[in-house]
């Protein structure tokens, strides 16, 4: 296999007593009551949905939440003073205070209803970057980074003639930390933006560190928490950072609504990103003023059930409990690593299980990715086979593509069994 990879991932098999000092309190068997989709059959066989990464199910309390809004509290909201406007604008804005209180900002101000992460990050690349990036100015991401934190920041960055870095990683996939001193010897950084989970390798990244780091630079610190947000507490007073973007899809909320948090004086001092409708206080023929945060960045009719479904969403994985979710991907984590090592025809990618979110990319020796994919799923397992959106990092690796596995709350180690049952089957029909 390729020469310039990321090293197998340390790991071992998880011992019993291992299980024991770690057992998490979720029950994942009682959760996947909520879960119509195990219904499902593929080739006659359940489905082990094993790519949570790229999208999670949705319970019933979120899809009820949905009807139940449509059916009962819907209309345009901000608007209308009739009393279904009004439960409307009610149940909006009630999810924007269950995600303040979701990530611990201060203000709902600071609380912006976006499409997805992508959008979140590309406000934040478009509505500051432009206004305060210019040549000598220093952008810095990572090497891991998802093209959604990194592709934005190249553009802007050459559109303003600054520089464009990265942090390059180790060969555990871990973010080589002794480079940014000469990377600030290269320019004055203004902008570092990194992932606080890798989406491809699981890597955690050390936020607050760069968060430290970027302040003594005098830069803002941008943080993607798309795949984070669902597996673990967020606290952005805690991180030190000045944006944080996240996804509703995958946190078992419904596609087409996002969050952009940023700190007040930061949003209060950027431009808006679109405009329109909602976004404005006054409009005159000769000019048009704001309207006051976070509405200034909300311009149109907003993702309004999907908000509320987010909502619900929050409500739901809260109640589970977020450090229970953690502990239990990182056993799934740490027994998928230890099948998988077992396996010398398999190569992991990524850091230890202790540092390693429930994310698990590997490579079958001398089988494509997508070969792998497409016969695991004629055994009921899906999986995503790709760049993973990570194209920098799969060259650092070495490789065009990786199979990646990730689990949530609903997933059980007999998935993982069968994940591994299903690559001797491809091992046995194209190794
Ligand atoms: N960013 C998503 C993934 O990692 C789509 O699959």
């Amino acid at each position: 296999m390729g020469a310039s990879r990321v090293t197998k991932t340390a790991q071992g098999p998880l011992t019993g007593e291992g299980v024991a000092a770690t057992r998490p309190t979720l029950d994942a068997h009682r959760q996947r009551a909520d879960f119509a989709y195990l219904e499902e059959l593929v080739n006659g066989k359940p489905l082990a949905y094993l790519d949570s990464a790229a999208s999670t199910q949705k319970p019933r309390q979120v899809l009820d939440a949905l009807r139940e809004f449509y059916e009962h509290s819907y209309a345009n909201v901000h608007r209308g003073v009739y009393r279904l406007a009004e439960r409307a604008t009610e149940a909006f804005e009630g999810a924007r205070e269950k995600a303040r209180a979701f990530v611990n900002a201060s203000s709902t101000r600071e609380i912006v209803f976006t499409r997805n992460a992508t959008e979140a990050l590309n406000l934040v690349a478009y509505a500051w970057g432009l206004d305060n990036l210019r040549p000598g100015d220093l952008v810095v991401v990572t090497e891991l980074e998802h093209h959604s934190n990194f592709v934005p920041w190249q553009y802007v960055a050459q559109r303003q003639g600054a520089g464009f870095r990265y942090i390059p990683i180790d060969d555990s996939g871990e973010l080589q930390l002794d480079a940014l001193e000469r990377i600030a010897s290269e320019g004055r950084v203004k902008v570092v933006a990194t992932n606080l989970v890798s989406n491809s390798l699981g890597t955690i990244n050390p936020v607050e560190k760069l968060g430290a780091w970027a302040h003594e630079q005098g830069a803002i610190m941008v943080v993607d928490a798309a795949q984070a947000a669902p597996h673990r507490p967020i606290d952005v007073q805690a991180l030190g950072c000045d944006f944080l973007a996240l996804s509703s899809h995958k946190l078992c909320g419904p596609s087409g609504i996002g969050v952009l948090w940023g700190r007040q004086e930061l949003l209060e001092g950027m431009a808006p990103f679109n405009l329109g409708g909602e976004m404005i206080r006054k409009v005159t023929l000769e000019r048009t003023t704001w309207n006051e945060l976070p509405h200034k960045f909300e311009a149109g009719t907003p993702a309004i059930a999907e908000a509320v479904g987010f909502g619900a969403a929050l409500d739901y994985i809260s109640a589970v409990g977020l450090e229970a979710i953690e502990r239990h991907e990182h056993e799934l984590t740490a027994y998928t690593l230890g099948r998988l090592g077992e396996l010398p025809w398999i190569e992991t990618y990524g850091p230890p299980a202790e540092r390693h979110a429930g994310i698990v990319s590997f490579n079958v020796e001398g089988v494509h990715p997508h070969d792998v994919a497409q016969i695991l799923d004629w055994e009921g397992v899906a999986v995503r086979a790709g760049h993973h959106c990570t194209q920098p990092l799969m060259a650092r690796l070495g490789v065009a593509a990786t199979t990646r596995a990730s689990f949530y709350l609903y997933t059980l180690p007999e998935e993982i069994d069968r994940l591994v049952d299903g690559l001797h089957k491809v091992k046995q029909h194209l190794g």
